[in-house]
């Protein structure tokens, strides 16, 4: 089984992604947060530092563009490939409100029509300048019946992997995945398909392994966020369990986003907003982790936010 980290705006650019990789069992692919190209395809600072191949040395790297304008697109693909990545992911998944009402992400997908012409237009400019495409799509914006005939769309073009989250735009992230959503797209795709969707644990991986046999990719995000240890209990390389040693890689891999970004980002501010978010998820990693949850979220200063860490992994211990 392959894994993939999902992308997560916010959470996991280049810091997050490298301190990830260094301590933890490493992804097989990872992708960008999707970097949004401006109407003339050019890409922001921010963007390009995400990509930048000295910011990701060691790390197997998707771009991910979220974008409804082939040239756009195209430009953006065509700066993408200066930097010297060879395939670009296609975020057709994006559920927000504001970018679903451009016609963006899960948005596009309300226009199957537009969707067809913007794929071949892009297909054919990225076989000029000699990129593969990849797609990451959710199964519709407001009823899982639009999955069939979006899938008919995708099987017409040359698609390197297609990755499934088998939620519809309005879902956002409630509701169940629908398995049955995702056996159609397995059965009707040419090109090889990732699973994504509520992959926490190694039971819930194994209940999609049963159910989809033939299934040889998945991609996980908040429960790898919220447990980085995740990918060595799924793929079975743990043997017995450290939690001395578990606790320790944790603590270097805070110390390392934390690190990283005070060195990158202006004002604390920002960056304990940064960290909050990602406690959010990370604070999961731990037994009854509410009250010192509240302490992180509380911290107005850096001095107040490393205390409330320290708490944590003093005090706690890990799920
Ligand atoms: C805070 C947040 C940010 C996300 N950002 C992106 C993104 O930039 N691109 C994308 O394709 N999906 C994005 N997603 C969706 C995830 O990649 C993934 O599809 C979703 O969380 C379902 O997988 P999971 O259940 O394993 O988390 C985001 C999700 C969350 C919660």
């Amino acid at each position: 089984m392959k894994f993939y980290m999902a992308p997560m705006e916010g959470i996991t650019g280049y810091i997050y992604r490298n301190a990830y990789h260094k301590y933890f069992l490493p992804a097989d692919k990872y992708f960008t947060p999707f970097l949004s190209p401006a109407q003339n395809g050019e890409l922001r600072t921010r963007d390009i530092n995400d990509i930048l191949p000295e910011n990701n040395r060691e790390i197997p790297l998707i771009p991910q563009l979220l974008s409804n304008r082939a040239e756009a697109f195209l430009k953006a693909a065509e700066t993408l490939r200066q930097y010297g990545y060879q395939e670009v992911n296609l975020n057709l998944g994006c559920p927000s409100g504001t970018v679903a009402a451009k016609g963006k992400g899960a948005g596009f997908l309300s226009f199957p029509q537009e969707l067809d012409r913007f794929l071949e237009k892009i297909c054919r400019g990225l076989e000029t300048i000699g990129m593969e495409l990849s797609v990451k799509t959710r199964v519709g914006r407001k009823d899982k019946e639009e999955f069939g005939p979006l899938m008919e769309i995708y099987a017409r073009y040359p698609i390197k992997e297609l990755i499934i989250h088998p939620r519809v735009q309005k879902d956002f992230y409630k509701n169940s995945p629908d398995r049955e959503c995702f056996a159609l797209g397995m059965k009707k795709s040419p090109c090889p398909v990732c699973y994504n969707g509520d992959i926490v644990s190694l039971d819930s991986l194994n209940e999609i392994r049963r159910q989809f046999p033939g299934l040889d990719r998945v991609m996980i995000g908040r429960g790898l966020l919220a447990y980085p240890m995740l990918l060595e209990q799924l793929a079975e390389e743990r043997g017995s369990r450290d939690e001395k040693a578990d606790r320790k890689r944790l603590r270097a891999f805070h110390e390392e986003v934390y690190q990283g970004y005070l060195e990158i980002m202006s004002g604390d501010r920002n960056v304990l907003f940064k960290m909050k978010e990602m406690w959010s998820y990370l604070i999961q990693s731990f037994q009854e982790g509410t009250a010192y949850m509240k302490m992180i979220g509380k911290a107005k200063s850096r001095g107040e936010y490393e205390a409330a860490v320290s708490a944590v992994f003093c005090d706690l211990d890990l799920r």
